[in-house]
């Protein structure tokens, strides 16, 4: 009798090997590896002969394309990451930390679309229906006719949406939760997660329904498992949001039909998710005016302004090599901006432990963001705050020198809005500006930093240790 064969899958990235190991060789991680029975290479059924191919027309690149309609949800903060609205026929999945909302969000949405005539379908393979009726209800939207279901079966969704009057809108709460009859692996593996996806990609393109994945995500910010999902599906939106904040930011890592810069900011209320219209005054409502190590950089998320605080903490360290802490924006920016400070203006922080935070739980990638991080650096170590009604924006280059950044006039324009009196920016950048705002141009980083010392109530160029100190 044939021995049944056993294959070695890493539940991480998806390669394959012949025997168990710590390792994975592919992706590099430990214990991710898992005992699956093959599913690939099915062998011929005996007296039959292999499938032939169906040939089929190939077709121009001219021609009727249907015009990628889409269907916007309503939900301005949520069309603005998908571009616009649901493009038929698409797969979108959705990733974030469990009780992060995304269930929440996603009914949200479904009854929206539901309660606008659509036919929208939401599958919960985690919650029994009655723990979703109820969620519903607290929201308000028990009255939305959305179809709802508990079911794990792929095979059985498919049987029961049919062919005919399809739905809008599909959710799948979660992808982790699905498992199909075409592979005999444990639900949960990688190898069901890929096939379960797998068919009701196939369903969507022809169908033309939308489908919404709900994926987990690890604590280190993988979507568990189906990273191999996020490259079959057209988009791949993350939520995410800091356990102490109600701020909820919703972020395109992958969009085929749209950006992936625009931002979408929800505050988690008793009532749900609420949307966010103007993020700039929420990130901003918790400000401690007048401490030193803050500033506030005039920043662009997609094509919207966005105006955040910056917080640091320079404290003299304790430890041999210094900490180098920073949450919300890149570690290797700030190892950068250090170094700058450093070579080119004099502040010696090689005694300190440094600490970075953008407040809000908000995630910046922008480089512009270096002059408001070095002042808030500099503000804190010469213990001089700085003035509370400015803006900072720019980007530093290894030489010192601050450099002009995009959409100079949208930054100047938010703050003006939310009652700032003035800005400091790149040299370049001042003619970009109009009257109504005080314009400091920067040339150099070192003069930003002189004139922050010479606020304060400490020298910059201190290397003292603690006990120097008041
Ligand atoms: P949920 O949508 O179930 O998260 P996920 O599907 O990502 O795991 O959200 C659960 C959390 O949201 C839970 O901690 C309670 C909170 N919540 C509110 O604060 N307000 C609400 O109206 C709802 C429905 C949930
Ligand atoms: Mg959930």
């Amino acid at each position: 009798m044939a021995r049944r064969e056993q294959t070695f899958i890493c539940q991480t990235c998806g390669a394959a090997s012949g025997r168990w190991q710590g390792k994975c060789d592919a992706c590099g991680e430990w214990n991710t590896i898992a005992e699956e029975s093959s599913a690939t290479a099915r062998p011929p059924m005996p007296g039959r002969a292999p499938r032939k191919g169906r040939p089929f027309t190939l077709e121009p690149l001219t021609g009727d394309h249907n015009d990628a309609p889409r269907l916007a949800c309503s939900i301005a903060e949520f069309d603005r990451v998908t571009g616009g609205g649901f493009v038929r026929g698409s797969v979108l999945l959705l990733g974030g930390d469990p009780g992060i909302g995304k269930s929440t969000l996603l009914i949200q949405v479904t009854a929206t679309l539901a309660r606008a005539g659509h036919r929208a379908v939401y599958i919960s393979g985690e919650e029994a229906v009655a723990q979703v009726r109820l969620r519903a209800e607290r929201l308000g939207l028990a009255d939305a006719p959305v179809e709802l279901a508990s079911e794990t079966s792929v095979e059985d969704i498919l049987a029961t949406l049919g062919d005919r009057k399809v739905p809008r809108l599909l959710i799948i709460d979660s992808i982790q939760t699905m498992w199909t009859d075409a592979v005999d692996s444990a639900p949960g593996t990688v190898t069901q997660v890929r096939a379960s996806a797998q068919a009701l990609i196939r369903y969507a393109k022809r169908s033309g329904t939308a489908i919404i994945l709900v994926g987990h995500v690890t604590k280190d910010g993988q979507i568990a498992g189906p990273r191999v999902v996020e490259h079959m599906v057209d988009a791949v939106l993350s939520f995410e949001g800091e356990g102490s904040h109600h701020f909820r930011i919703l972020r395109a890592v992958k969009n085929r039909f749209g950006p992936t810069d625009e931002i979408g900011v929800f505050d988690m209320t008793g009532e749900g998710l609420r949307e966010v219209a103007n993020p700039s005054e929420l990130f901003l409502s918790e400000r401690d005016l007048g401490s030193p190590g803050t500033a506030v950089f005039a920043g662009i998320e997609g094509t919207r302004p966005l105006l955040v605080e910056i917080q640091a903490l320079v404290a003299p360290t304790s430890l041999g090599t210094p900490r180098r802490a920073v949450v919300g924006w890149d570690q290797s920016r700030l190892s950068m901006v250090l170094a700058v400070l450093e070579a080119h203006c004099g502040v010696r922080l090689s005694g300190h432990d440094v600490y970075l935070n953008v407040a809000g739980g908000l995630r910046i990638q922008e480089p512009a963001a270096d002059l408001a991080a070095a002042a808030a650096l500099v503000s804190s170590l010469a213990h001089a705050p700085l003035p509370p009604d400015a803006v900072y924006f720019g980007e530093i280059s290894l030489s010192g020198a601050v450099r002009p950044v995009a959409q100079a006039a949208a930054r100047l324009k938010e703050a003006k809005k939310l009652g700032f009196g003035r800005a400091i920016i790149p040299e370049a950048a001042r003619s970009e500006g109009d009257s109504s705002l005080t314009l400091e141009g920067v040339g150099a980083l070192s003069k930003l930093v002189a004139d922050i010392a010479a606020r304060g109530t400490r020298p910059q160029h201190s290397d003292r240790r603690p006990a120097d100190e008041d």
